[in-house]
């Protein structure tokens, strides 16, 4: 059975797809621990509901994380003391340690609100994608799950599927039709990965 880190920063409905779906014996792994690297985070809500170990690297507290290394040291560490065969980015929003990324090379995925070569890279996250796929006028949108490698959103594409984008469509309108899609790929990404 392999073992799995999902690593979050917000709400974590990405990550309880994935929690339900590994109920439900639809994915052949356990969650080892959620860890997200800002307080509040409702995804550790949901992990310790879900009897799974939440953990907290709090990338704004400045005592225990003086600077960027500390905090990559400390999220490496916390990491690889659960030795994951894969990481799954569940909507986080930090910049992994670049170690993390070495030493897990195509076994850390992540979900993105956008059909990857467009509305992706750097500053393109949250509503901000859906705003920009508004305001360039597209007729489709959608979502992909994606290996992560040095760049942002730029490894290789394992699963994307689309959504129309409606007339008279909002930010929020467009984002809950696109995250419906996130839930179901993430969750189809994950299951083909641990067969
Ligand atoms: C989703 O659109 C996800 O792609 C983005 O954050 C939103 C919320 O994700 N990164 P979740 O509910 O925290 O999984």
């Amino acid at each position: 059975m392999k073992k799995l880190v999902v690593l979050a920063s917000g709400g974590g409905s990405n990550l309880q797809s994935i929690i339900d779906a590994v109920n439900r014996g639809e994915i052949n792994a356990r969650i080892s621990a959620v860890i997200a690297d800002r307080a509040g985070a409702f995804a550790l809500e949901r992990a310790k509901s879900a009897g799974i170990a939440a953990v907290l690297v709090n990338r704004r507290d400045k005592n225990e994380f003086p600077d960027k290394n500390a905090f990559n040291r400390k999220m490496a560490a916390e990491i690889n003391e659960h030795a994951p065969d894969l990481i799954v980015l569940a909507g986080y929003l930090s910049i992994l340690p670049p170690e993390i990324v070495s030493n897990y090379k195509n076994r850390i995925i992540n979900i993105h609100p956008s059909l990857i070569p467009k509305f992706c890279g750097m500053g393109f996250y949250g509503s901000k994608v859906h705003e920009a796929v508004l305001a360039a006028g597209e007729t489709e949108s959608g979502a992909t799950v994606h290996y992560v490698d040095e760049g942002v959103d730029t490894g290789g594409i394992i699963l994307q599927r689309s959504v129309p984008v409606k007339n008279g469509d909002t930010v929020e309108t467009l984002a809950a039709r696109v995250l419906e899609i996130e839930h179901e790929i993430i969750v189809e990404a994950v299951k083909k990965l641990c067969l």
